[in-house]
């Protein structure tokens, strides 16, 4: 190794050491603000939507969508109803108290259009890191997540009328004891 490299070498293990050290020093000085009500920086906030949106790209490209029929939609509805508006609203809901206070706040999904079902599989049954979004398929079935998956393509085109009727029809073949992992 000629004295130059050997130089370029020792400086470039000398600035990782510094920049590890540093992030030592920052991690454990409290400068961090992990309050909720405290907005992320710009940059921060880009940087996470990049790692979430390429996270569930890349993890739910081969999952295989079953086909979506009209008989799942009631179940999905019923589902959605029971655990899932506290959260992301429905049609005909108002805002609530909780919502405004989170961080990230969790989308409005009727607003949405139609997401990719894979991407919406994927995301209910292993939840979002650091988001409140849950993992739905620790405590249900592939089975249930596809229904709420069929309700939620469906959603977007709901009136408020259509909403309650959906969910009132998708109620009666359930009790939404979910502490029985069935
Ligand atoms: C405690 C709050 C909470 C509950 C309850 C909750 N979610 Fe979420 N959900 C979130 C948050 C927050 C996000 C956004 C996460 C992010 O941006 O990193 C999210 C994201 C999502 C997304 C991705 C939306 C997109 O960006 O395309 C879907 C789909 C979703 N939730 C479906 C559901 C379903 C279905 C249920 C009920 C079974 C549910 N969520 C229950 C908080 C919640």
């Amino acid at each position: 190794m000629s004295q130059n490299s050997r130089t370029l070498m020792t400086g470039a293990v000398a600035a990782l050491a510094l920049l590890l050290v540093g992030l030592a020093a920052f991690s454990f000085s409290g400068l961090y603000n992990v309050a909720a009500d405290a907005p992320h920086a710009g940059v921060t906030k880009a940087l996470i939507a990049a790692i979430r949106e390429r996270s569930i790209e890349s993890r739910s490209g081969d999952v295989v969508v079953p086909p979506l029929s009209n008989h799942m939609i009631a179940d999905g509805a019923a589902h959605y109803d029971a655990m899932c508006t506290a959260c992301h609203l429905a049609p005909g809901m108002a805002e609530n108290e909780m919502r405004p206070g989170m961080n990230p706040k969790p989308p409005v999904l009727w607003r949405f259009k139609h997401g990719d079902p894979r991407e919406q599989f994927w995301v209910i049954k292993h939840g979002i890191k650091m988001s409140g979004m849950p993992a739905w398929g620790m405590t249900h079935s592939d089975e249930e997540i596809w229904d709420m998956v069929a309700f939620l393509q469906k959603l977007p085109l709901l009136s408020p009328a259509q909403y309650k009727a959906v969910v009132a029809s998708g109620g009666e073949h359930h009790d939404h004891d979910h502490m029985d992992m069935h």
